[in-house]
């Protein structure tokens, strides 16, 4: 049987260790012949000792200072993500900025692994203990952002409101549940064990009790199954479909300051410069359907081989995806990746950067898989980045397999550049 969709390689050509991982030509029919392959060309691969699988880097502390905050595009994404969304009760602004000003330290804390203060035993412990005396390191970092509501009549914050945060709206295709969605302020955990992320949270709740209520919750993990081997390209995503390939380049400054990062002189309230603009979209996947759809179709409906990650007609999950088939021959005109972004001149304005994660969550009452995607994209312009790409997406086939019913639409606030702010100051001056 023939891998699908790749040819075979030419007679005495030999595939490095690292291509043949990126070209993922480990799975299915060709594992059985592929050790020999790589055997054989040993000798003259001068590529074999770098390419070996490779660790991953020691965790470390997230640094908190920033001008932006720095969990948003960190240097290593974590394992597991979180998302906690509250409703703000603090009686009046004063306590609310007293609530921002708790957070920011108790957020700078976690991140620099702070030991717990240590106190009378006739009192509860000022922490879980989850993670003991001195918490490791584990790549945690913590984003705060606030949805519209906070800039309602309630601190007299309406005219701080950024230009584009409205709630968000009910989009082609949603079942928003009133229980999962909108929220004053959204808390993003990131770290790499799941007794980090509940020690971050129960920390921060604990710290404004009577200030911050959960409104909803959800938790996921970013990194596929083989993440840590070399040329292992985007995680996949419940689907099958490698999930991030064509994502913003994180350390590429000018690209990030052009589509993400609001800018000096942008039609913004001046407080805002900096942050950026969230949306957060929990999708169902009803996987057991699309579980039972031709593998063909799959891929139609997404513009890109599933094995490899390759645009439809293409090698290698890198290779740019290529429009210039105007009946849609190659790639149907309503693939996810071609209505996402159609790569046009015009089209260039509306690159978003993504930051979502997998999640599951049991079973329905139905008995069906309860699992998706928690979307998350960050934008320096909603209508110009999310609402513009979700707007083609609209009436996609993929639709038929997903259902958005949870999120919102946030700001993430500016960074704090030193021990002098906090994080929100802005809101306040
Ligand atoms: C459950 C829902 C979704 C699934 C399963 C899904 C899946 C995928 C996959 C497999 C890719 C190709 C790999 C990549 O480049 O990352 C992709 C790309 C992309 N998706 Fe989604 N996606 C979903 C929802 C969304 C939403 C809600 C948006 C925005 C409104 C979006 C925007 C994009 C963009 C901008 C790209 C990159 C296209 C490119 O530059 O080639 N996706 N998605």
């Amino acid at each position: 049987m023939k891998e699908r969709n790749r040819p075979d390689p030419p007679e005495g050509s030999c595939l490095s260790r690292r291509d043949f991982l990126k070209t993922g030509a480990v799975g299915g029919a060709t594992l059985i012949g592929a050790p020999a392959l790589l055997t054989a060309c040993a000798a003259g691969d001068q590529d074999t000792a770098s390419a070996d699988p490779v660790p991953d880097a020691a965790p470390s502390f997230v640094e908190f200072y920033g001008s932006r905050q720095t969990g948003i595009a960190p240097p290593v994404v974590p394992t597991l993500g979180m998302m906690a969304s509250f409703k703000v009760l603090s009686p009046d602004r004063d306590s609310l900025r007293d609530t921002f000003i708790e957070l920011t330290d108790e957020i700078q804390g976690l991140m620099s692994g702070r030991p717990p203060l240590i106190r009378d035993d006739a009192f509860p412990p000022t922490d879980s203990g989850i993670l003991g005396a001195t918490p490791t390191a584990d790549n945690l970092s913590v984003v705060v952002s606030v949805g519209a509501s906070l800039f309602d009549e309630r601190y007299g914050l309406s005219a701080k409101t950024p230009t584009e945060l409205v709630r968000m709206p009910f989009l082609a295709n949603d079942r928003l549940d009133p229980a999962r969605t909108h929220g004053d302020l959204l808390l993003n955990i990131d770290a790499d064990h799941p007794d980090t992320l509940q020690f971050a949270l129960r920390q921060l709740m604990r710290r404004r009790r009577r200030d911050l209520v959960l409104h909803w919750l959800i938790e996921g993990y970013t990194r596929g199954a083989g993440a840590r081997q070399a040329g292992a390209g985007a995680p996949r995503n419940l689907l099958g479909f490698k999930d991030g390939t064509a994502n913003l380049d994180a350390t590429d400054v000018s690209l990030m300051d052009r589509h993400v990062w609001i800018q000096p002189g942008d039609d913004q309230p001046e407080w805002t410069v900096d942050g950026t603009y969230q949306a957060v979209r929990v999708i169902r996947m009803f996987v057991e359907f699309w579980d039972r759809t031709p593998l063909a179709e799959q891929e139609a409906i997404i513009g890109r081989h599933k094995e490899s990650g390759a645009p439809l007609g293409m090698e290698n999950e890198t290779d740019t995806p290529v429009f210039d088939d105007p009946t849609g021959d190659r790639t149907p005109l309503d693939a996810h990746i071609r209505l996402a972004n159609p790569r046009t001149p015009e089209s260039e304005d509306n690159l978003i950067f993504r930051r979502g994660f997998s999640y599951t969550r049991g079973f329905d009452a139905a008995g069906r898989l309860d699992m998706g995607l928690a979307f998350v994209s960050y934008q320096r312009s909603m209508s110009k980045g999310f609402l513009a790409v979700q707007d083609r997406l609209t009436g996609e086939p993929l639709e038929e397999y997903i259902m958005p019913e949870g999120g919102g639409f946030f700001f993430a606030l500016p960074g704090v550049p030193d021990e002098g702010r906090f994080l929100g100051d802005g809101l306040f001056t």
